[in-house]
């Protein structure tokens, strides 16, 4: 038998305890065992099949032929991994096609790419920036940059600011407030993930025009799904190439394995190829991964029908939603949020949807702010007419349960 130490006793029973009391609270989170690709529906161990409203697999690409296949040869070709870092033991070729691609998707010179967009967002602000510059990012933005921002902070001693949601005023007077800082870097979310809006892009760039100072969006809800061929938050409001850094992921529309990337400037690439330390002391990704991502955009490329088809039928849940008496936040991506106040409400909910066959989460606080839990939506251009008629209809059902339509 393994005994703990005693310190390592006391820690269990904290967190234990702790686990306790995420129990009693509603709060804990329940891992649901899928034993099937991530497609519209998926087999989930103890319930069968399900329809899933809650991944990002917006494209459907995580299961699509072309995409598997090309994993597939890259194991053969490449082995599964390169066993060290980059610049130590040498970076596959397929990695350089992929940076390529991605650059190339979203309109920028150069790109590089990391085992996740977490790392991309966490290399970003620690690497680039100094004592004398300042970073300032939006208050509802990704986990990721939140964290990166405040690692930066601690390695370099840059300054930190968070602006309003969106709110240019506030964004404008906090960088005239900065005006001897070197480099001004403002960080947005192309797609806010919780709230399913979009980055007032054309104005954060006129704000950062006037202040000298350089924007940095996080595309990773926006890659595969915003512009006509869903090249992004950029596309969507005809300003390609005017981003200077764009951070993205690949775990999510471009195949939904894992990994991200920072497209940018050659400098910027090559800068951070040299002192990302999330690049410098971390695997690349695995070349199964990079060559499944690099078939996901190659047939973004040549499809941008699927685009299309995400829109509407984003556009036909939303409506279905509206029309059953639901008050989904208005917009015009795939995510589609519908609010319910507590978070045991909105876990009560994504419970009942489960019984009725449609696995979409519920998300509190401190995920998203106390009082505005939510079932949050994500439609795919996977779905079906019948699969969101009959996630419709669960809705229907559990909505009039609960007395909320
Ligand atoms: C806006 C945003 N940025 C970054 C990430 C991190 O992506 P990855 O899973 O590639 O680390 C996520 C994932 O949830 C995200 O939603």
């Amino acid at each position: 038998m393994i005994r703990g130490s005693p310190t390592g006793a006391a820690l269990d029973a904290r967190l234990r305890g702790e686990l306790e009391r995420f129990r009693q609270d509603g709060i804990y989170k329940r891992l649901n065992y899928l034993d099937s690709p991530q497609g519209a529906r998926v087999v989930m161990e103890g319930r069968g099949d399900v329809i899933i409203l809650s991944s990002n697999n917006y494209l459907g690409l995580a299961y699509q032929s072309e995409v598997v296949a090309a994993g597939k040869a890259a194991l053969d070709r490449f082995g599964a991994g390169t066993a060290s870092v980059r610049f130590i033991c040498g970076t596959f070729t397929v990695h350089r096609e992929l940076e390529a691609a991605c650059a190339r998707l979203v309109g920028t010179e150069s790109s590089l790419s990391f085992v996740s967009a977490w790392n991309a967002n966490e290399a970003v602000p620690g690497t680039l920036l100094t004592e004398h510059d300042l970073v300032i990012s939006d208050q509802l933005n990704h986990a990721s940059i939140i964290d990166g921002i405040r690692l930066a902070k601690a390695i370099t001693k840059c300054q930190t600011a968070v602006y309003k949601h969106a709110d240019l005023a506030d964004l404008g007077a906090r960088l005239a407030a900065a005006g001897d800082r070197q480099v001004k870097l403002v960080v947005t979310d192309g797609v806010f993930s919780m709230e399913g809006s979009i980055a007032p892009l054309p104005d954060l760039l006129e704000v950062c025009r006037r202040h000298d100072a350089v924007l940095v969006v996080d595309d990773s809800h926006a890659t595969g799904v915003l512009g006509a061929t869903g090249r992004g938050t950029a596309e969507h409001f005809g300003l390609e190439g005017q981003v200077p850094i764009i951070t993205s992921t690949l775990g999510k529309a471009l195949g939904g394995a894992a990994g991200g990337f920072v497209a940018a400037s050659a400098a910027v690439c090559d800068y951070l190829t040299q002192r990302a330390r999330t690049q410098l002391f971390s695997n690349a990704l695995p070349p199964t991964v990079a060559a499944s991502a690099l078939a996901s955009i190659e047939y973004l490329e040549a499809h941008p029908e699927r685009v299309t088809a995400l829109r509407e039928k984003a556009r036909y849940f939303r409506e279905g939603l509206l029309s059953l008496g639901f008050h989904p936040l208005p917009g015009e991506t795939p995510i589609i949020p519908v609010i319910l106040g507590e978070t045991a409400a909105a876990i009560r909910m994504s419970d009942l949807l489960l019984d009725a066959g449609v696995f979409v989460t519920g998300f509190g606080f401190p995920v998203v702010p106390q009082d505005q839990a939510r079932v949050r939506c994500q439609v795919s251009a996977d779905h079906t007419r019948d699969d969101l008629d009959f996630a419709l209809a669960a809705f229907a059902r559990v909505g009039r349960t609960l007395r909320l339509i």
